[in-house]
């Protein structure tokens, strides 16, 4: 069985952040999801792929200063991608999250220090949307490729931690924000991301990171690529599409975007403009409870297994006539045709499901609308389409990829 991951931050209320005003430390739970429990671990295969592959994308880097590394599509349910820490450098599998902030190793490989790793003497704990961890803070050398080696990163080191097996920890990519209140003594302390210091620190010229994604073949596939610094031009078509990141709250706390709208066939599903997040460490797309009925209800027969997968199950006398799902972002439509809102059947076993049930990748998202996060676009959406988070410029953008219908 897999683990349907949400690596996302439960979000904290990040309200009036300032040594005169420190945070509260009322914890606001936002994402009320009920990720599915009860699963097995998916541990790491393929390893030596995904070292051929690395060596093969650090020989053509991206230009202007931009860097592109592989990643690998673990179990079909999250992408991690192989950071090094320390000198010399140790290498962990970890997974590639927009929706948290946080970097840190231990929960596979334990973290091996080196002459480069500092103690803080900062406790560190982060709780996600499934799983947490805590540990203590260290500053290290941070290794993504060859001519970008970040110094000085503040990581965590995961003593005790639930819910990450198979993986060595995360590469946190949210806005640093997110990474308020999680040491401890210094509670009121930004940690620096790995984007923030690989800026800092002149290894990039911009801090944007290109996400290119695609269904997976099999149970560990190095199918998806990073670009840190920039975005890959070979890796989409057409133009990318950007849309301001909302001010919306607890949306805006993340990636988070205004759609303007979704429609099933005809339907409408999402009726005009909602805050939501777009997050590489979900693996689903989640709508609104309410939205997701209206989409359910669209397609005769179709149910939602609470008891094995968490997924909507769509009987086979349904699948022929299923419609396109289509969200309308930054003026332009975004298209899951039929088969980007379907499990392949030969996964079933993987995701925990029945042989011979049809199962989809569109799910709800434990709240109704209007609570300022509605929506989270996830790992399956970005299997179809490039995606750009643009810190410089406050944006995310998408485009369409030869995989968006395939
Ligand atoms: C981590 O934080 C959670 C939530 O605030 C708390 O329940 C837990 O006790 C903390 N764990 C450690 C080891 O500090
Ligand atoms: C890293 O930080 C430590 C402690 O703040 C400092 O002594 C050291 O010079 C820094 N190293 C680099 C390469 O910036
Ligand atoms: C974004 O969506 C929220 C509802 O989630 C809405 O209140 C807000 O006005 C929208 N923002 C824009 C710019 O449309
Ligand atoms: C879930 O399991 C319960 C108890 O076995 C059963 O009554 C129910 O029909 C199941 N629901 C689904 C959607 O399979
Ligand atoms: C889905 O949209 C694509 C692109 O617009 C179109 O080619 C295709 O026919 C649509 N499929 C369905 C089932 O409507």
């Amino acid at each position: 069985m897999a683990v349907i991951s949400l690596r996302t931050l439960v979000v904290l209320a990040i309200a009036s952040v300032s040594v005169a005003n420190p945070v509260t430390t009322n914890a606001v739970t936002k994402l009320a999801l009920d990720p599915v429990k009860g699963r097995t671990g998916a541990y790491m295969h393929g390893a030596p792929d995904a070292d051929r592959a690395r060596a093969q994308l650090h020989k053509s880097r991206g230009s202007g200063g931009a860097t592109t590394i592989p990643a690998t599509n673990l179990a079909y349910v999250q992408y991690t991608a192989s950071i090094g820490v320390g000198s010399p450098a140790t290498y962990y599998n970890l997974v590639v999250d927009t929706g948290s902030s946080n970097t840190f190793v231990g929960t596979g490989k334990k973290y091996v220090k080196t002459k480069t790793s500092i103690p803080t003497g900062q406790e560190v704990n982060v709780t996600y949307g499934s799983g947490y961890f805590s540990g203590y803070e260290y500053l290290d050398q941070v290794t993504i490729a060859s001519g970008l080696v970040i110094t000085n990163q503040s990581i965590g080191d995961a003593l005790e931690y639930a819910d990450f097996e198979g993986v060595d920890g995360i590469i946190g990519v949210g806005p640093v924000d997110l990474t308020l209140d999680t040491l401890y003594p210094d509670v009121n302390a930004q940690i620096p991301t790995v984007m923030n210091n690989a800026l800092e620190q002149k290894l990039i010229s911009t801090e944007v990171l290109g996400v290119s994604f695609a269904p997976a073949d099999s149970y560990s596939d190095t199918n998806g690529a990073l670009t840190f610094g920039g975005i890959d031009d070979s890796l989409y078509i057409g133009e990318i599409t950007y849309t301001p990141v909302t001010a919306t709250e607890p949306a805006g706390y993340y990636w988070g975007i205004n759609v303007t709208g979704a429609t099933y066939g005809t339907t409408t599903v999402i009726p005009g403009s909602y805050a939501g997040i777009v997050d590489t460490g979900t693996t689903l797309i989640y709508i609104a409870d309410n939205w997701y009925s209206t989409y359910q209800e669209s397609i005769p027969g179709a149910y939602y297994d609470s008891n094995d997968t968490g997924l909507i199950v769509i009987p086979e006398s349904s699948v022929a006539s299923l419609e396109n799902f289509t969200f309308q972002i930054g003026g332009v439509e975004h298209v899951l045709d039929p088969a980007a809102q379907l499990l392949p059947q030969d996964q079933n076993t993987a995701w925990g499901g029945k042989p011979g049930l049809q199962y989809g990748y569109i799910g709800p998202l434990g709240s109704n609308s209007g609570e300022g996060l509605d929506f989270i676009i996830g790992q399956k959406f970005m299997e179809r389409f490039y995606a750009v988070f643009d810190t410089a410029n406050e944006r995310v953008g998408f485009a369409y990829t030869d995989h968006t219908f395939s």
